[in-house]
């Protein structure tokens, strides 16, 4: 058995979900980038059966996890996962042939990983994602700079004093570099931890 088991990802799977019911298109393909345990995806496809989900991470031990929780869920709706570094920039190459995707997922990842891998999802969110599709990130956020809460500064210094190149960013600057990739910001919300759901939405072409 490899299933891993993330208490967080128990807890928030339910409040991503609601919002996700507003976004996600009726039909097609969703990436979800950086699926750590699987517990997510899991979810999703069963609260989400009319959408083709398609798990991701660069870690072995990760994917051997989500393998085993789709095992387990008998899901026709969730295909293999698949090894995804997202600060490859060929990473887009690393998926099925022929994969049409329709909104990309990725929860707690930009922050866990280095600054490259947010710009390297938004390179390859531009290249795949059709006008109008979302890509919706989860996770904490300094605004304008400043932490939003004492919990989230103590979690950013723990961050970086595991990896000095993770960090909590600032939603500012993800903007901005999401909107130089051709999409705009669609909404934020708060959710529960001080967490934030970030969507953006592909505009028709990309500024670069
Ligand atoms: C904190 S875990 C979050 C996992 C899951 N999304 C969740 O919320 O439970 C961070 C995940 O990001 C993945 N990750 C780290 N660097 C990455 C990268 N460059 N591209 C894609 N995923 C990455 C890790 O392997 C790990 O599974």
């Amino acid at each position: 058995m490899n299933k891993q088991h993330s208490p967080a990802a128990l807890r928030n799977r339910t409040p991503i979900a609601q919002i996700l019911e507003d976004i996600l298109p009726e039909s097609g393909s969703v990436l979800e980038v950086a699926s750590g345990s699987g517990e997510h995806v899991t979810h999703f496809a069963r609260h989400f059966p009319q959408l083709t989900w398609l798990p991701s991470d660069p870690s072995a031990e990760a994917r051997s996890s989500i393998t085993d929780h789709l095992q387990e869920s008998d899901l026709s709706n969730c295909l293999p996962p698949v090894k995804l570094d997202a600060s490859d920039p060929k990473w887009p190459a690393s998926l099925p042939r022929g994969t049409e995707l329709h909104a990309i997922v990725c929860i707690n990842m930009i922050h866990i990983a280095p600054w490259q891998a947010c710009l390297g999802l938004l390179d390859g969110a531009a290249e795949l994602l059709p006008a109008e599709a979302p890509l919706y990130l989860y996770g904490p956020y300094r605004r304008a700079g400043d932490h939003t809460s004492e919990s989230n500064a103590a979690f950013d210094a723990q961050l970086r004093q595991r990896n000095s190149e993770w960090g909590v960013r600032n939603l500012e600057t993800v903007c901005e570099e999401a909107q130089d990739r051709g999409f705009r910001l669609d909404k934020t919300v708060e959710m529960p931890a001080n967490n934030l759901s970030v969507i953006f939405r592909r505009t028709a072409a990309a500024q670069r």
